[in-house]
């Protein structure tokens, strides 16, 4: 029985990375790929994504452009960690594919109303706009969600865009809070986990060791998302974060987290976007989230070359 997901991103090649893992396993059925402003401005995110569905050669996927702003503030972007296209590393022709006219907020909004309940799982990998707007549109529609997967958040690893707090909840710190409050079945892949799934060389040479126009784009991609994070990090690799979400639903043994208490900071400047995650459980605050901690990062990394060898 394939798993109906919708990917809500903002790529960024590690996303790209992650819509590729999606785009090439027969457990997945991809309903459709909304772009949200994060990485890069909405009109990039878009685009990329449909470049990405190209290269995939996976073209019968639809992609829908979603909220250009966060729900209450301006956009934060983070051209210093993907270049200006948001995908640097390797040119790639511009897409074919067109872009839907339907706005994401309603592609997601009739995708749940149309399918039965507990079918239809949500993927975010970036900032949580589009999912906030369209629970603000459509309240009925929370109760239909299978579950919630997302790329976001930190606690041992604290925050990679300020001290305090990671880059998609740091974005949209309102619609988080919306997210983490819905009381849908949750599932977070903070930064405490992706730090442990590093890009070091004898992973990247095995994607460029597939020998395709996938494998180099992606060996491509996280010798360049890496720079970043090397020097910042002084890491072996990059941290390769949004895959970790699609690998996830494909073999969820490769991870191991708790089930507790996420609130999300939006009054403080200084600490905007925290995930304040109660993962020592001193708190009586009902758990809403599975929040993962640890990879078998070997095993992730087997099944992300294997799966990208398809395309
Ligand atoms: O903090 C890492 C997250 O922010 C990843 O999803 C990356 O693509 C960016 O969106
Ligand atoms: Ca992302």
């Amino acid at each position: 029985m394939t798993r109906k997901i919708i990917i809500d991103t903002d790529p960024g090649q590690d996303d790209a990375v992650a819509i590729l893992l999606a785009l090439a396993s027969p457990e997945l059925e991809v309903l459709g790929i909304t772009a949200v402003a994060g990485n890069v401005p909405l009109p990039l995110t878009q685009k990329n994504a449909r470049i990405i569905c190209e290269l995939s050669g996976v073209i019968d996927v639809p992609v829908f452009a979603g909220c250009d702003a966060p729900l209450a503030r301006k956009l934060v972007t983070a051209e210093h960690v993907h270049g200006k296209t948001g995908l640097d590393g390797i040119d790639l022709p511009e897409p074919e594919i067109p872009l839907q006219d339907q706005h994401a907020v309603d592609f997601i909004v009739e995708t749940l109303r149309q399918h039965p309940a507990n079918t239809v799982t949500l993927c975010p990998l970036g900032p949580l706009t589009n999912i906030a707007a369209a629970f603000n549109k459509a309240p009925d529609i929370v109760e239909k969600v299978q579950q919630i997967v997302l790329m976001g958040g930190a606690y041992f690893q604290v925050g990679n865009i300020t001290p305090a707090a990671e880059f998609n909840i740091y974005v949209d710190p309102e619609a988080a809070e919306i997210v983490f409050k819905s009381k849908v079945d949750l599932v977070v892949m903070p930064l405490d986990v992706t730090h442990k799934a590093l890009t070091t060389q004898p992973r990247v040479d095995a994607f460029r060791a597939l020998g395709t126009r996938v494998g180099m784009a992606v060996a491509s991609w996280t010798a360049f998302f890496e720079r970043f994070d090397v020097a910042k990090y002084g890491s072996a690799g990059a941290p390769l974060h949004d895959p970790t979400v699609i690998a996830y639903l494909i073999d969820p043994k490769l991870f191991s987290g708790r089930h507790i208490n996420v609130e999300i900071e939006v009054q403080s400047d200084l600490t905007r976007g925290m995930t304040v995650a109660d993962w020592w459980r001193v708190t009586d605050r009902p758990a809403n989230a599975l929040f993962i901690g640890d990879i078998h990062a070997d095993g992730f990394f087997a099944l992300l070359t294997d799966r990208l060898s398809r395309l």
